[in-house]
């Protein structure tokens, strides 16, 4: 679907959308329609209950007096109310209803309203982002779709008067989206597509946009001593990789080019858990829902997706990005409940269940990645815990952290870009819950808290005073309900809260 921004000049043909304002009050564009349409879409607002209430839709067809298809009129509610996001929702809702109405072409007009907080340009670029976001479709391997089991609707254009600053907007909105797909695509992929080799082969490709990519195999792993990695991976068929990809936006030059003065600059870190599919090891899960473990590797796709965002807008921040890869299989080779596994850290830990395995795979990248490149900030991401699904549904992704000013910025950043982050408690009581009396820890406690345990254990692999935060993501990396901007499916959630997170707070 193409995207573009043009002149409010009001096309002639295909269907045009125009906001209402709270009580049916026309925005300009729908007041010149309504004219043109002998007050059409007045006596519509007179006799229906849609009077321009924000996030509601009506939609007119076969208008007489123009030659356009369709209107739909879309409510702003009252101006003062109106935030960021409700433009996104206009772009998206308006995309819904058309996308398969047999549509080919939409014009969305976004007027300069006296009292709307959001400037109209900006509006215009959140729109065309929230359109851009509800186009997404993972039908890669749907061979036998009918013509009008896709989508007709091929362009939008987005009505506007200051055209360069909207355009110049969306620019810096389009490969946030672009990172936003790249991670659901590898999401949505099944577990024979996606596995530790390929999926580092898929982060290879941001070379392009220069992002320095560097792989590590088992081998070099061994050497580093990643036994809690190597352990989880040991069962599989697949070799283990650590995917490293580096983006130094810094006083940039050229692509991959570090012109940074001061050595001593220190990066900001996201830590992601890639395990490609988990049956839980030794320790399997049940077979009910078990193809869900395909997306196990969501925190590693946000990774690689955050990436491809920050190189993809040229961010003027450091950031690391490190991925364990791995697949959780049962075997002749797999570990065993009961093994103890010794760390990069040199921390032992005794696997109690083998179906607790992406913080052990976690505790490498994680210690790897403050021994390279000893980060100001590290964020990992997780889908960690069922435990977390329980706590907090499919609302939010659980924080845990160290940190109150990092759990502050993240919280913002979430609400900033609809994607909630919920702290949850951290403290020394649940810490003892991973004592062991074999090894330094067991990577279990008892049920209670399972997802803060979990967090516990991953801190135990944080050096004194390094912010931290750890998204516990297991509720948000996919969806089975279509939500406005996020289709059914694998959703992307927290490229978005990164990519803000990165915005505000590490660049120059
Ligand atoms: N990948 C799962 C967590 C998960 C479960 C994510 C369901 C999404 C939906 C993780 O590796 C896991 O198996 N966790 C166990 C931990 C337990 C053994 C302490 C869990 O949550 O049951
Ligand atoms: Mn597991
Ligand atoms: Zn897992």
């Amino acid at each position: 679907m193409k995207i573009a921004f043009a002149a409010p000049t009001l096309p002639k043909t295909g269907a045009v959308a125009a906001g209402v304002l709270d009580g049916g009050k026309l925005s300009p564009t729908a007041a010149q329609l309504d004219r043109a349409m002998s007050g059409a879409l007045t006596r519509a607002l007179k006799s229906g209950r849609f009077k321009g209430q924000k996030g509601q839709i009506q939609e007119v067809l076969a208008p007489a007096g123009i030659g356009n298809s369709r209107v739909i009129l879309f409510g702003l509610g009252k101006p003062k109310e109106l935030k960021d996001l409700d433009f996104e929702a206009i772009g998206s809702s308006v995309i819904d209803r058309l996308s398969k109405s047999g549509e080919r072409e939409v014009a969305i007009a976004i007027d300069d309203i006296a009292g709307i907080a959001v400037a109209a340009p900006q509006g215009a670029a959140l729109c065309a982002f929230g359109a851009r976001l509800q186009d997404y479709r993972f039908d890669r391997y749907k061979t036998k779709q009918k013509p009008e089991e896709k989508p007709s609707l091929e362009r939008i254009t987005v009505l506007v008067d200051d055209l360069a600053p909207a355009r110049r907007a969306f620019a810096a909105l389009e490969p946030v989206a672009d990172g936003v797909f790249l991670t659901r695509d590898l999401v949505s992929e099944p577990a024979n597509i996606i596995y530790p080799k390929s999926l580092a082969a898929e982060a290879k490709k941001l070379t392009k946009l220069g992002v320095s990519v560097q792989i590590l195999g088992a081998a070099e792993m061994r050497k580093l001593g990643m036994g809690a990695l190597l352990g989880v991976a040991q069962g599989s068929a697949h070799e283990a990789q650590l995917l490293v990809m580096r983006w130094n936006g810094i006083g940039k030059t050229g692509p991959g080019k570090r012109t940074i003065k001061d050595k001593s600059a220190r990066p900001v870190a996201f830590v992601g858990k890639g395990v490609t599919f988990d049956t839980g090891g030794i320790s399997i899960k049940p077979a009910a829902n078990m193809e869900d473990m395909k997306w196990d590797m969501g925190g590693a796709g946000v990774v690689i997706g955050l990436m491809r965002a920050l190189a993809g807008r040229k961010a003027k921040a450091d950031v690391v990005g490190i991925c364990g890869l791995v697949e959780n299989m049962p075997s002749g080779t797999a570990q065993r409940p009961g093994d103890i596994v010794t760390s990069m850290s040199g921390q032992t830990i005794e696997v109690i269940n083998t179906d607790a395995e992406g913080r052990l795979v976690l505790a490498d990248a994680l210690w790897y990645v403050q021994e390279k490149f000893n980060p100001h900030t590290i964020v990992d991401l997780a889908t960690l815990t069922g435990a977390v699904i329980i706590a907090l549904g499919h609302e939010y992704a659980g924080l845990f952290s160290n940190d109150d000013k990092l759990s502050e910025k993240l919280t913002a950043a979430g609400t900033a870009v609809g994607e909630g982050v919920w702290r949850l408690p951290m403290g020394e009581a649940y810490d003892k819950a991973i004592n062991s009396d074999a090894a330094d820890m067991k990577n279990v406690g008892n049920r209670a808290g399972g997802s803060i345990t979990a967090a516990q254990f991953l801190l135990r692999f944080i050096k004194k005073g390094t912010p931290w935060a750890h998204l516990d993501i297991a509720g948000m990396a996919w969806s089975s309900k279509d939500k406005p901007t996020v289709p059914k499916g694998g959703t992307g959630f927290g490229v978005r809260l990164l990519d803000r997170l990165v915005a505000d707070h590490f660049e120059g």
